[in-house]
């Protein structure tokens, strides 16, 4: 694929003579016929984003945010919106959301898709895996619409990702065990893939082949960045939301975690697949801005009511207390050690 100085222009919403200073300062290739290779786009964009944070003064400085702003306004609407104007939700398809935010305007992306694999090859019983049917989505999808496995798809989405995510960021992804093995090699092509954590839920759930207890997070990085912390484990004891009102909704903690080994106050937390928002209860706890999307009325629904009222008061409705369990690092990392 290959892209012009006009693409770069809209990217980032600069005059092409800036553009072509930076190209010719930075000796990035450019072929005869004008065009930039995927590679020259893309370093572009990051020193170009580099040179902006210098610029500011400061790395989280609210003009990148306030590009992502205009960007969206120009776009679509957020269906909510907090007053203060950090937390943003949008009604869209990853992909689509993705590709509608400036490259380089994210800080950390933590996500959870909804992968279509585990729910159409491991059925349990008669054909029915565990959930309820009353939010079932189109083409078949068990519980709500479903994000295709497919290899294509799947790199379009993180090429996207990879887009949006400011230079020297880390990125997030939950994994079931079978998308872990189709999907997540995928990941190494497009980012510098770290390590493979494993959520351990604490209880046994349902599954014919050894009772499932845990999940995978592939964790990786856009550029050089050290985790906050040298203390955290790469196996993180939290316990399953039991009785959840959003189906497979995840605990806070999980995402909070995440928060805690690479954001830093005020970073921009994007979830393009937010379902419940859990992940953006947990930005706001973790003092960060947010930006995420869902295709489900549903779950922009809940997330909204959810964040609204977490601002308000501070309460969580869909998740009411901790889902810490009695294991002493997660503990010591939750309240011994701030952000
Ligand atoms: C596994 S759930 C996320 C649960 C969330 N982490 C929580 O704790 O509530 C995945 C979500 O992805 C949404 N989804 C499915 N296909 C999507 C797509 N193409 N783009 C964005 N969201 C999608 C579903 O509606 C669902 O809410």
């Amino acid at each position: 694929m290959s892209y012009t100085i006009q693409d770069v222009q809209e990217e980032l919403s600069v005059v092409g003579e800036d553009i072509e200073k930076y190209i010719r300062l930075n000796k990035i290739k450019v072929a005869k016929d004008g065009s930039l290779s995927e590679k020259s786009y893309q370093t572009l964009l990051d020193l170009f984003s580099d040179q902006e944070s210098k610029h500011n003064g400061h790395k989280n400085s609210k003009p990148v945010y306030d590009l992502i702003r205009h960007k969206i306004e120009e776009k679509q609407k957020p269906v909510f919106e907090s007053q203060d104007q950090r937390i943003s939700l949008f009604q869209d398809d990853a992909i689509s959301f993705l590709k509608s935010l400036p490259a380089a305007s994210v800080d950390i992306i933590i996500t959870d898709p909804a992968y279509s694999g585990m729910n159409q090859r491991l059925k349990l019983g008669r054909g029915k895996i565990i959930g309820k049917y009353a939010d079932a989505g189109k083409n078949g999808a068990k519980w709500f619409e479903e994000f295709h496995d497919t290899e294509e798809n799947y790199r379009a989405f993180l090429q996207q990702c990879y887009r949006v995510l400011r230079n020297n960021r880390h990125i997030y992804i939950m994994f079931d065990s079978f998308s872990l093995l189709s999907l997540a090699p995928i990941a190494r092509d497009v980012f510098e893939v770290k390590n493979v954590l494993c959520w351990d839920k604490a209880n046994i759930g349902l599954g014919h082949y050894f009772r499932r207890r845990h999940e995978f997070i592939l964790f990786a990085s856009k550029g050089k960045r050290h985790l906050n912390s040298k203390s955290i484990p790469d196996v993180w004891k939290i316990k399953r939301v039991t009785a959840s009102q959003y189906p497979t909704q995840k605990p806070t903690e999980v995402f909070e975690l995440m928060l805690k080994g690479s954001a830093e106050k005020d970073f921009v937390v994007c979830d393009p697949f937010v379902g419940s928002g859990s992940s953006a209860i947990a930005a706001i706890k973790s003092d960060c801005k947010f930006i995420g999307c869902d295709t489900s009325e549903k779950a922009i629904s809940v997330s909204k009511e959810r964040v609204k009222e977490f601002l308000k008061t501070k309460t969580d409705l869909y998740q009411k207390s901790s889902l810490l369990g009695d294991d002493e690092t997660m503990t010591k990392l939750f309240f011994e050690w701030q952000l």
